[in-house]
């Protein structure tokens, strides 16, 4: 059990926060991180005030698809100061900690949960429209333990259009509501592609799943965005992907399922 203490202090964190929106995936690999940072931004472009918390222990790769992986997080009297990614945009990520030698064991062993209520009771987000949270793969303890300690305002689910994946999706549906989280919806990621040489849609991974899964599950299709190299690449470059691109049919994709996520919460 969480002690009262740093409940209250993680509870005091959040009242300054409007809607917090956890980004979850039934497995890892569906393209979560890549959801939560390019809507993350598409919010923050929409002159939201965005944070994005990090808290995939095991892959975290916000600060290098972001651009911000040789910052670090700064400390002030208020408390842990995010990572600036641009004006509307502030990162918190479990990397920084874990970044050098001197991995804290704490990070591994049981006590990990503990550490990251201590350590979120200790952010100074200030004063946000938005908390997208990123949150550990699957439907295990770990994402159990983070919905718990961060009490979603919403929750989106991530998959792709496979058929493997969908029935992953219907387990995190599942995980979703057994938590009473306000599902907003499920989003197909890697959904068909352009062919670079002709521009014909080419559905690597068939098309589709998500959309039958949302339909089954009786919960809102929120939008389908295609495969575009152009992700992996700027990606490893640390150039995040809509701000580069906003004209590909993936960056509209992020904008429009931004823009619902605004609707939805509003009509909540
Ligand atoms: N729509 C997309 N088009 C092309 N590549 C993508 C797309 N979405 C994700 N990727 C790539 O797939 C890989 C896994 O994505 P990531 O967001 O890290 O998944 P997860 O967080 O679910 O493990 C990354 O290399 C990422 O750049
Ligand atoms: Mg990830």
């Amino acid at each position: 059990m969480a002690n009262i203490e740093e409940n209250v202090k993680v509870a005091k964190v959040l009242e300054k926060i409007k809607n917090r929106l956890l980004v979850f995936s039934g497995k890892g690999g569906v393209g979560k991180s890549t959801v939560s940072a390019n809507l993350a931004l598409a919010l923050a472009n929409k002159g939201k005030k965005v944070g994005l918390l990090d808290v995939d222990i095991h892959g975290p790769n916000l600060p290098k698809m972001l651009g911000v992986e040789n910052e670090n997080m700064g400390i002030s009297s208020e408390g842990i100061k995010p990572v600036r990614v641009n004006d509307n945009l502030h990162l918190v990520s479990m990397s920084y900690l874990l970044q050098g030698p001197n991995v804290p064991v704490i990070w591994r062993g049981p006590m990990k949960m503990k550490a990251i209520e201590q350590f979120l009771g200790d952010v100074a987000w200030g004063e946000l429209d938005w908390l997208v949270i990123d949150s550990p793969p699957g439907t295990g303890d770990e994402p159990l333990s983070v919905a718990q300690l961060i009490p979603a305002s919403g929750a989106v689910v991530v998959t792709t259009p496979q058929e493997v994946s969908v029935m992953d999706s219907r387990k995190a549906v599942a995980f979703a509501r057994k938590l009473n989280l306000n599902i907003l919806g499920i989003i197909e990621n890697m959904s068909g592609m352009a062919c670079p040489h002709c521009g014909e849609k080419i559905d690597l991974f068939k098309e589709g799943g998500g959309y039958k899964a949302a339909l089954d599950l009786n919960i809102p299709f929120l939008g389908k965005i295609p495969l575009d190299p152009q992700i992996v690449i700027l990606g490893d470059e640390g150039k995040s992907f809509i701000t580069s691109q906003p004209e590909s049919d993936a960056s509209k994709a992020f904008m429009k399922i931004a823009e619902k996520i605004l609707k939805a919460q509003k009509a909540a």
